[in-house]
């Protein structure tokens, strides 16, 4: 039987062809790190600046310069957190959270004295609570709030445009996690005004992991301290760090091989177009809900809002223990897919599921087949009657 993978919101697979070749042509052909005036340097340098163009065009920004090329969700949202927040500032986040955004919040609570609040969520329909976000805003000076777009755990998407209007109109800067929505969400970056947009480049945009952006709006870049300096290959004459996106947030050589699968990725989703991922996803998510909901020790942590559901289902199965099904799921039924807290500790607690060690995700991607789902519904039902 062949294996099935239900992990895309951890990183997608299988990517489409496209991007494995991109890289390989890089590893076989490209000979330079964008540094120099050979030709293997200016074809680094055009691969870099399509990439930013390309990533430009997905998201909705104006500003292909304003489009720093990182490793990941992670450093994008560390570049905002760790690159703005100064002694005294309030933050608002939210229980949704990853760790890539609650853990440097706590670092900078201890070591620059910041504060932060988090946001509420309804367990009904997965949403922030935005009367929340207004009373907090009017309560305390904000310097910035984080919004949460798609939530890896109860895979439900955020209004995040109006909730960023309240933040605008409150004086505070939004920051927009979009590790889970880029590549087949509506991003409107600049449309929405929002000021940080941090993108993973290997979930919805199914590039290589280790690969990710950051997009700046242009005239937020002077906000931002870099999170590391050094060569840039421009203003080497200068000991001071360039003051101008990207090279001021690109220290050290990118990760061209990776960003030669991103290109592609992100190509492959304009091509495919986000309109059309985001129905097939859509679809997915909601045949795997409503198989698993039909299943009776199931307890799904996904609300039942089909209608925005952005590719997670999280469940747990009474009586067994998500990481043992997740390992039998595996070993029996050739199901790979996640167990735990994803990354998300105070999401469980927030839903009052932590009976369990967290719960089972499956995460379709782009390429998944309703083949794929329907098998996994069936496995979930079978390990029900014969393991709980
Ligand atoms: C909501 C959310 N934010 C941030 C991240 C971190 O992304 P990356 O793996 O690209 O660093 C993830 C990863 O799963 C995520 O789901």
């Amino acid at each position: 039987m062949d294996l099935i993978y239900l992990d895309n919101a951890a990183t997608s697979f299988p990517r489409p062809d496209c991007v494995a070749d991109a890289v390989s042509d890089w590893v076989r052909n490209g000979s330079a790190a964008g540094r120099g005036t050979h030709a293997g340097a200016s074809a680094a340098n055009e691969l870099l600046r399509s990439c930013r163009n390309e990533i430009a065009a997905l998201v909705g920004a104006d500003s292909a310069a304003h489009v720093v090329l990182t490793s990941g969700c992670t450093e994008s949202l560390n570049i905002v957190i760790q690159g703005l927040l100064q002694p005294g500032d309030h933050v608002i986040a939210s229980r949704l959270d990853h760790n890539s955004v609650l853990r440097p919040l706590q670092h900078l609570l201890h070591t620059r004295n910041i504060t932060f609040e988090l946001l509420d969520f309804s367990p009904v329909n997965g949403l922030l609570d935005i009367r929340q976000l207004q009373q907090l805003l009017e309560r305390t000076p904000t310097r910035l709030v984080v919004l949460n777009h798609g939530s890896n755990v109860l895979g439900t998407v955020q209004p995040i445009a109006e909730m960023a209007r309240l933040a605008q109109q409150a004086g505070a800067l939004t920051l927009v996690d979009a590790a889970q929505t880029a590549g087949h969400e509506d991003l409107s970056f600049a449309a929405a005004e929002f000021d940080f947009m941090a993108l993973a480049g290997h979930k919805g945009i199914p590039g290589p992991l280790g690969t990710g952006a950051l997009c700046i709006r242009p005239d937020r870049e002077q906000l931002l301290q870099p999170l590391i300096l050094g060569g840039t290959g421009t203003e080497s004459e200068s000991l001071h760090q360039p003051r101008q996106s990207p090279a001021k947030f690109e220290s050290g050589n990118r990760n061209i091989p990776g960003i030669a699968g991103l290109l592609a990725a992100a190509a492959w989703v304009r091509e495919q177009t986000p309109a059309v991922l985001r129905k097939r996803l859509q679809q997915h998510s909601a045949e795997l809900y409503r198989g698993l909901r039909a299943i009776s020790a199931v307890r799904l942590l996904t609300p039942d809002t089909p209608e925005n559901f952005c590719g997670a289902v999280s469940f747990q199965l009474e009586g067994l223990d998500c990481h043992d099904a997740a390992i039998i799921l595996e070993q029996e039924f050739q199901i790979q897919c996640r167990a735990g807290l994803h990354c998300a500790p105070l999401l469980h607690p927030a839903a009052g599921l932590l009976q369990q060690s967290g719960s089972l995700r499956f995460s379709p991607g782009p390429l998944t087949t309703s083949a794929e789902i329907r098998r996994a519904v069936s496995a979930v039902s079978e390990l029900s009657e014969n393991f709980t």
